[in-house]
């Protein structure tokens, strides 16, 4: 199984951003600057560090949704922020992502499929993409 394959080299990429420490968020620069470096130092990012944390984002750490999402970088899913850039929050696409994080899938941003969540609800995914989609707005 894919994840069983995956879980250590992400739970390893998690373990090093974590003992970054550093708190360096330059957003304005980011969007402005050109990106020439995609590789740039985005291990030292360690998103939310201190906001506090609102529902959907509590559910997600709960859940296993950071093995594959952070916020500022892809890791085997999409950077949140990016998810956020892609769709905005309307009640449609939190219905839709909803239930895509339930049933899972690919397609939208590449081969990699998402595993399904059988087991979260309908209620709670919603809360998840809502943050989700909150990022950054
Ligand atoms: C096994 C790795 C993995 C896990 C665990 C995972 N995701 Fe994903 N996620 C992905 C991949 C890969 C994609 C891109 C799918 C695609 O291309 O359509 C994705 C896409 C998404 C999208 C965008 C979907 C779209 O169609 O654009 C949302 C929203 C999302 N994930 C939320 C979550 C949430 C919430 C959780 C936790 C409950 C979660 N993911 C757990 C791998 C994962």
């Amino acid at each position: 199984m894919r994840k069983r394959y995956l879980a250590p080299l992400v739970l390893s990429v998690l373990f090093f951003a974590a003992c970054g420490g550093g708190e360096k968020k330059a957003e304005n620069a980011d969007s402005v600057s050109t990106h020439e470096s995609p590789a740039a130092d985005n291990s030292m990012v360690s998103p939310s560090a201190n906001k506090p944390a609102s529902k959907g984002e509590t559910l997600m750490a709960e859940s296993d949704c950071k093995t594959c999402h952070k916020e500022e970088m892809k890791v085997v899913g999409p950077a949140l922020k990016d998810i956020a850039g892609k769709y905005p929050n309307t009640p449609e696409n939190v219905e839709k992502l909803a239930e895509k994080v339930i049933k899972g899938g690919s397609g939208n941003w590449g081969e990699v499929a998402m595993l399904p969540h059988p087991q979260i609800s309908k209620e709670d995914a919603k809360e998840m993409v809502s943050y989700i989609l909150s990022i950054g707005k």
